[in-house]
Formats: C-alpha cells, structure tokens, sequence
C-alpha cells in the first residue's frame, strides 16, 4: 500500500503535478500588475501605470521554450531543475515576486496527496 509518507519519494507524481499546471494553471493571466515607473522591455516601452498581464498560460505552453509543448509529458521535468516556486519566469504557475501565491507551500503538500487517493481507487 502507497503511504502519505511515501509521496515525497515519488518524484514522477511531482512531475504530473507540475505537468498539469504548466498545461492548465489555476490562474492564467497572474494578478494584475502596475508599473511604478516606465520600463522598457526589448523593443516595447511600457509607460508608468500601465495594467500588466502576465500570460501563464502562454508561457507555460512557449515551443521556443520546450518541446512538444501542447502534449502531456510529465517524464520532461523527471532530468529538469525547473522550480515552480516563483524561481524560474518559464514556470509561473504560482506567480512571482511579491504577489506570489501565499497558498503555495499548501498546495504543494496537498496536491500530490490529493492524486494519491484519487488514483488508488482505480
Ligand atoms: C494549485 C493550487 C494553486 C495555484 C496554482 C495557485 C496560483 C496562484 C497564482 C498564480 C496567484 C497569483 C500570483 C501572482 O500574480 O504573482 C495566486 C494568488 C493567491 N493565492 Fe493561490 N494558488 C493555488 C492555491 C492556493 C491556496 C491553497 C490558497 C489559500 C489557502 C491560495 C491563496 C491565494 C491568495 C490569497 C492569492 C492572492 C495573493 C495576493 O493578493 O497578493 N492559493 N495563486
């Protein structure tokens, strides 16, 4: 029988976790932002006090940034460091910075659980 305890040592449930979320996060468009000043990002000037949707969803789904980015594959995060915890901008699914989802470490803990017990019934 797989334990609660066990779930720290499946690393391949940690990949559907963060496959799942890459694919479809709970928050696409992030919160809304305002720059505080204008900032120029690449060729584009964003004026101060622009609203700033961040494209999770998009970013998430980039083929200049992963492969076969439309298909479920959780196996590519199994040799990858990426980090969903805000760290690395190709993985936002909890935003970032000062914003960033305060029910992060919860969810973390609970998801895997949660596809646990919904797998074993099958
Ligand atoms: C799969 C689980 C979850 C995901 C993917 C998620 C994702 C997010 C994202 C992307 C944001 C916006 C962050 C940003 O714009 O930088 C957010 C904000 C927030 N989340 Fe979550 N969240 C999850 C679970 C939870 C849970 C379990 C709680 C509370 C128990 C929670 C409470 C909040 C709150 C209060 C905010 C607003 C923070 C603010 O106003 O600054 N979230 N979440």
């Amino acid at each position: 029988m797989v334990k609660e305890d066990d779930v720290l040592r499946l690393p391949y449930l940690s990949c559907i976790v963060k496959e799942t979320l890459r694919l479809h996060p709970s928050v696409p468009f992030l919160l809304p932002r305002k720059t505080g000043n204008e900032v120029k990002l690449n060729e584009y000037t964003i004026p101060k006090g622009t609203r700033v949707l961040v494209n999770a969803w998009a970013i998430g789904r980039d083929p200049s940034i992963r492969e076969d980015s439309q298909e479920f594959r959780p196996e590519r995060f199994l040799s990858s460091l990426v980090d969903v915890q805000g760290q690395d901008f190709e993985s936002i699914r909890f935003g970032g910075g000062r914003r960033i989802c305060p029910g992060m470490p919860l969810a973390l803990r609970m998801i895997p659980r949660g596809i646990e017990l919904i797998t074993s019934k099958f």
